[in-house]
This record gives structure tokens, C-alpha cells and sequence, in this order.
């Protein structure tokens, strides 16, 4: 009977892992992606049935339970309850910083079963394999729990994760090298003399510093890339904790979330033209401008009368969203905007940067929202060869990922492929001010010959060229 229901449970494992790598598969294209989730949340499911399933088999045959059952079914619906009003209440704005708190709260669960499972574990009785995955949970746990907390402050703008480490940077580097040693040499004590609590415990205090040291300094426009990389360590951290506990079913989703957020990771570097290493630890470029009052000497502003006019004389427009759509809203109203351009018979596109808005996917995700065909998302690639035929290109909301800056020497931008947009016959772009992007640099293209200003809250705005739109019939 037992090993009847151990088959069986083994091969509901087995279903779990693969509807995992499924769900992953069909996030790879926004049209699939709602089934990828939803496959994952089914996999999930399983897994937390099955182990559910499991100690309750234990507790009625073998009498070994080690939690009781009131404990776990209350974890869960606090877990259940949390998950839910955090999900529903999340503005699209703020999913990068619920993101990195999920990355963190997932780091911190790895840590605490590593630490469970090591602590009640008899004395000499942890072999080599378990004791060293433990310590690696401890250490990247740890780095992802602390890591995790920062980078969510920083996102919501907290002044205590505003303040840098006093420190140069080669000195910084040093005392993190020094940390990782400490945790190493921790993990060796830990299978050479036996002392798991001492050792462990020290593995987390320098893994959660080392989250501290490591994240603090990162700012501005690298924090994508860094809450990618956490992503990837709560993957890895858990997986290490699945050899702890000698989960496969961890070990395999852990895998999962660790090899998907490297390749995230990798695609916004990528994205950004610059290494991995540069980003965690070249810091910003210092940056060399002139004053913005130079910058903007030239500057054009003009109205959503204007822009109408511009747009019913044009055979292909296309809109360049960014943060600032988000932020207004906007998505409906462009979309709507969009169709009727069409309708007045000029082709619509949206070129769409892949690090534009505040996380991946964030402008596919609120068009997709406002119910925009996927045939006119054109990826950065595939859009700039073809700017220079653009009769009018509406930028929304966005900055850093139209700013000409990126292709000069010296700046914070500096090597980040950007849109074109300057290339096109006729430049629009709706923002409130002349001020900065995230990264807080003037931009030379709303100072450019073809281009002009609309200043204005971006749904505003685009509401406005649409009545003026209408207007001229
Ligand atoms: P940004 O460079 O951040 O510029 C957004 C612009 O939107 C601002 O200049 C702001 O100007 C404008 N804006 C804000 N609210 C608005 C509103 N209600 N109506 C109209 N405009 C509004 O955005 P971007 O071009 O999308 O670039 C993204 C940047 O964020 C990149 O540097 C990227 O590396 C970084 N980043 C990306 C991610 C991911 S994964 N996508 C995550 C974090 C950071 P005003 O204040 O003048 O209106």
C-alpha cells in the first residue's frame, strides 16, 4: 500500500516538473503566456498536494509527522491570503517591487527549510552532499532575502535604500570577497568538525550582508537586471534546499526558475549592451553634459490641434510607449487613438524597447491590455531599420530608451541600443516637463529639428488628439 502511494505520488511529482517546464515554455510568446501561467499554477498545485498528501500518510502509518497539521494548513491560507490581496491590489506600475519581494520571501522560505531540516538532523548523522547544499542555500538565501529587500526599497523610493555604502569601491569589493570566503570556509568547517549551527548561522549573517553590499550600490537603470538575477537565485536557492530535504520536485522547479532568470538576465544585458559584470559592479557612468538649458535651447512645442493635423496627413505612424504610459494609463486611450488613424487610413505600429517601462514584457503586457493586435508590436530590431519611412512617430511617456545619448561616449546610457525615433520625418512627444528618465540624464531628441513637445499628462493628451482628430471631419 505505502509503496503503491509512493509510485503514485512519484509520478504526480513527475507530472508537476513537467507542466513547470511547459508553463515556461508557453511564456515564451504573450499569446500563450495566460496558459503557461496558468500550467505552472496547476504544477504547483500538485506539488503542494502531493507533499501535503505525503505527511498526512506519514502521520497515519509510520507516525512520524513532524509539523502538525493545524500548523501547515495555517501557513498555507495565511500564504494563500497574502498572495491573493498582493496580486489583486498590485498596481502594473509596482509589479517590479512585488517581484523582488517575492524574490526575497522566496529566498528567505529556502533558508528557513535548509536551516529546519539541518538543525533537527541527529548529530553525525548529515552526510557531506547535504550539509554543503545547505550551506549554499544559507549563502545565496540569504544574498536573495537582503538583495531582494533592497531592491524593492530602492524601487518604492525609500530614503533609507538611497544611501551608499561609505566605502570605495575596490574596498567594497574586497570585504565582499572577504564575505564570500567567511561563507565558504563556513561551509568547510560545517563538514569537516561537524558544527552545523555555528557554521550555518554564520553562513547567513555574511549571506544576508553580502546581499546588503551587493545590491546597495547597484542604482538607476541597472535595477532590472539585478531583480532578474534574484530571480535566479531563488530558483538556485531553492534547488539547493531540494537536496537538503531531498525534494526532486524543488530541486527541478528551483533549476527551472534559476536557468530562466539567467537567460532573463542575460537578454537585458544584452538589451542594454553591457556585461553582467559591469552592471553589478561598474556602477554608473559618470556623467559629463552640458546643462539641460543648453540641451533644450531649441525646443518645439506644439499642440494636440497640430499633432492631428500631422497624423491625418500620414501613411504610417507609429507610437513608442514608455514608463509614462504606464504611469498615465494611457493604453486604452492610445489604442483607441490608433484606431482611428487607421480608419483614416494610415498604417499603426508600436515599436516597443525591451527594457522600456519598469519591467520585461511591461508595454506588451498594458497594450496587450488594451487589446492591441500582437501583429504591430515590433520588437527594437525589427522597427529601426525602417524609422527613416515613419511619417510620424508619438512618443509616450518614454525617455531613456529614445535618448541619442546611448550612442555617445561617456554617458549613463552609453552602448544601450535604443528606438530610432530621431530618424523618423516628424517626432512627437507627449510628457509633463523637460525632465529626466530613469536615468536622470537630459535628452537631446525633444531639442532635435524634427521633432516637437506635448506637454501633458500622456492620456490627457492623447484624449486631445483624438477630439481633435474627430474634429477635423
Ligand atoms: P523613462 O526613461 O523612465 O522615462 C519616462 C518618462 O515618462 C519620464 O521622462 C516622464 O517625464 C514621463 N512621464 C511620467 N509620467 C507621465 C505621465 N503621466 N504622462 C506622460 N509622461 C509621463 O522611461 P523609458 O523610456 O520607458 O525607459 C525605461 C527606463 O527604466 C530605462 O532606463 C530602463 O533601463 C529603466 N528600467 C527598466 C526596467 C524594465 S525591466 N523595463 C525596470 C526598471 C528600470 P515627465 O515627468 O516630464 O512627464
Amino acid at each position: 500500500m505505502v509503496e503503491l502511494n509512493t509510485v503514485f505520488f512519484d509520478l504526480l511529482y513527475l507530472l508537476a516538473a513537467v507542466l513547470f517546464i511547459m508553463g515556461i515554455k508557453k511564456m515564451g510568446h504573450p499569446r500563450t503566456a495566460v496558459l503557461g501561467n496558468l500550467l505552472g499554477v496547476v504544477g504547483m498545485l500538485i506539488a503542494a498536494g502531493v507533499s501535503f498528501a505525503i505527511i498526512l500518510e506519514n502521520d497515519a502509518i509510520q507516525n512520524s509527522v513532524t509539523l502538525p497539521i493545524g500548523t501547515i494548513v495555517g501557513a498555507i491560507f495565511i500564504g494563500t491570503f497574502f498572495g491573493t490581496m498582493l496580486a489583486t491590489r498590485v498596481q502594473m506600475t509596482e509589479m517590479p517591487q512585488l517581484v523582488a519581494i517575492f524574490n526575497g520571501v522566496g529566498g528567505l522560505a529556502s533558508v528557513l527549510v535548509a536551516a529546519a531540516s539541518l538543525l533537527a538532523a541527529e548529530e553525525g548523522a548529515l552526510h557531506v552532499e547535504v550539509m554543503v547544499a545547505g550551506g549554499i542555500s544559507g549563502l545565496i538565501g540569504g544574498v536573495t532575502f537582503v538583495g531582494s529587500a533592497v531592491a524593492a526599497g530602492k524601487l518604492l523610493e525609500l530614503a533609507f535604500f538611497k544611501k551608499s555604502i561609505p566605502l570605495p569601491a575596490i574596498l567594497r569589493h574586497l570585504l565582499n570577497l572577504m564575505m564570500f570566503a567567511g561563507c565558504i570556509w563556513c561551509i568547510y568547517a560545517m563538514v569537516i568538525n561537524g558544527n552545523v549551527t555555528m557554521n550555518f548561522v554564520g553562513i547567513c549573517i555574511l549571506g544576508c550582508t553580502l546581499g546588503y553590499t551587493l545590491t546597495t550600490p547597484i542604482g538607476g537603470a541597472d535595477m532590472p537586471v539585478v531583480i532578474a538575477l534574484l530571480n535566479s537565485y531563488s530558483g538556485l536557492a531553492a534547488a539547493a534546499t531540494g537536496f537538503v530535504v531531498d525534494q526532486p520536485v524543488l530541486i527541478i522547479s528551483g533549476s527551472l526558475v534559476g536557468a530562466s532568470g539567467i537567460i532573463l538576465t542575460s537578454l537585458m544585458c544584452k538589451a542594454m549592451n553591457r556585461s553582467l559584470l559591469n552592471v553589478l559592479f561598474g556602477g554608473g557612468a559618470a556623467s559629463a553634459y552640458e546643462e539641460d538649458d543648453e540641451v533644450y535651447a531649441t525646443v518645439i512645442r506644439t499642440s494636440p490641434e497640430d499633432v492631428a493635423i500631422m497624423v491625418d496627413m500620414a501613411d504610417r505612424v507609429v507610437f513608442v510607449p514608455g514608463y509614462g504610459m504606464a504611469v498615465a494609463q494611457a493604453q486604452n486611450a492610445v489604442s483607441d487613438l490608433a484606431k482611428q488613424i487607421e480608419e483614416r487610413g494610415a498604417t499603426v505600429e508600436y515599436a516597443i524597447h525591451p527594457v522600456a517601462g519598469r519591467m520585461p514584457g511591461h508595454m506588451n503586457v498594458l497594450l496587450a491590455e488594451a487589446d492591441v493586435d500582437y501583429s504591430q508590436l515590433k520588437a527594437l530590431e525589427e522597427m529601426n531599420p525602417d524609422f527613416d519611412e515613419v511619417d510620424v512617430a508619438i512618443v509616450i511617456g518614454a525617455n531613456d530608451v529614445v535618448n541619442p545619448e546611448a550612442r555617445r561616449e561617456g554617458t549613463p546610457v552609453s552602448g544601450m541600443p535604443i528606438l530610432n525615433v530621431d530618424e523618423a520625418r516628424q517626432v512627437v512627444i507627449i510628457k509633463r516637463s523637460l525632465s529626466p528618465g530613469y536615468a536622470g540624464i537630459a535628452n537631446p531628441l525633444f531639442a532635435a529639428d524634427n521633432a516637437s513637445m506635448l506637454f501633458g499628462d500622456g492620456k490627457a493628451m492623447i484624449q486631445d488628439i483624438s477630439t481633435a482628430l474627430k474634429e477635423l471631419d
